[in-house]
C-alpha cells in the first residue's frame, strides 16, 4: 500500500500564557500536510493560520532543526520527543505519523524546568550544572602538539560519544523522579575519559551531582527512561559509571 500524499492531523497543544497559573489543551485540526513536512514545520503552518485569524501562536522551542543544539523538545502523546527512537523532535516527520491521527503535545513536566509560555519551559538548570563542574579549570598552558598526548581509540570514541549530548532535557522530562542523572553522567564521562579531564574528576563529579540535588532534580531510580528516550541514545552505563567515581 502506498503512502498517503497528503494527511490530517488533529494537534492538542497546551497553551498557557507566562502570567497565568493554569494552562489547557486547545485541539487544532490541520489539512493537507505533506507526509515530508516535520512536525516543527506543521506547527509553523498552524502559527500562519494562528496569526491571520488574530490569536496568539504557540511557543515552542528551535533552533538549528538538525537534531545539533538541543533547543527542541516537548511531549507527544507523552513521549518525550515522540515515537522515533535515537531522533530529535525537530528531525520528527509527518510520515510517522497515520492519516487522521490525534497528537497530545505538552511541555516538559519537570520541578526543575518551570514553565514559561505553552510548550517552552526554562530549562536552565542544566546550564548551572554545566557551571557548578561541566569544565576543565585546570592550566595546560597552550595548545599541545597533537600526537604528544595519546589517547586509546576506545576511550576517545567513548568520550566523543558522551560528549554528544546536546543538553534537551529529555532524559529529565522521561524520568519518573524528573533525574538528570544522564545528563550529568554523560558531562562527566566525556571530561573524566580524557586525560586532561581527569585530575579533577573527584570534585567535578561532588560538585555537579550537589548542583543536582539544589536544583530538584531527583535521584535516579534504575528506570532507564532517560536513555530510552535520548536522541543522542546515551547509554545508561554512564550512570553506573557515574555512581562509581562517586564512591572513589
Ligand atoms: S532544534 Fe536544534 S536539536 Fe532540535
Amino acid at each position: 500500500m502506498s503512502a498517503p500524499s497528503s494527511l490530517s492531523l488533529r494537534l492538542r497543544i497546551w497553551r498557557q500564557r507566562q502570567d497565568e497559573p493554569g494552562g489547557r489543551f486547545l485541539s487544532y485540526p490541520l489539512t493537507d500536510l505533506s507526509p515530508d513536512l516535520s512536525l516543527l514545520e506543521a506547527l509553523d503552518r498552524l502559527n500562519q493560520q494562528l496569526l491571520l485569524a488574530g490569536e496568539r501562536p504557540v511557543s515552542f522551542d528551535h533552533d538549528c532543526r538538525e537534531g545539533i543544539c538541543g533547543s527542541c523538545g516537548f511531549l507527544i502523546n507523552g513521549q518525550a520527543h515522540g515515537p522515533r527512537s535515537g531522533t530529535a523532535l525537530c528531525q520528527l516527520y509527518l510520515r510517522e505519523f497515520s492519516d487522521g491521527q490525534s497528537l497530545t503535545l505538552e511541555p516538559w513536566r519537570a520541578r526543575a524546568f518551570p514553565l514559561i509560555q505553552d510548550l517552552v519551559v526554562d530549562r536552565s538548570a542544566l546550564d548551572r550544572l554545566l557551571m557548578a563542574g561541566g569544565y576543565v579549570s585546570i592550566n595546560i598552558g597552550s595548545a599541545p602538539e597533537a600526537n604528544a598526548l595519546s589517547v586509546a581509540r576506545e576511550q576517545a570514541a567513548q568520550a566523543f560519544d558522551a560528549a554528544s549530548c546536546i543538553g534537551c532535557g529529555a532524559c529529565v522530562a522521561a524520568c519518573p523522579n524528573a533525574s538528570a542523572s544522564l545528563f550529568v553522567a554523560a558531562k562527566l564521562a566525556h571530561l573524566e575519559l580524557l586525560p586532561q579531564g581527569q585530575p579533577e574528576a573527584q570534585q567535578r563529579s561532588l560538585r555537579m551531582r550537589e548542583q543536582m540535588a539544589a536544583e530538584g532534580f531527583g535521584a535516579c531510580g534504575n528506570q532507564l527512561e532517560c536513555s530510552a528516550v535520548c536522541p543522542k541514545e546515551i547509554p545508561s552505563s554512564l550512570i553506573s559509571r557515574m555512581n562509581h567515581l562517586a564512591r572513589g
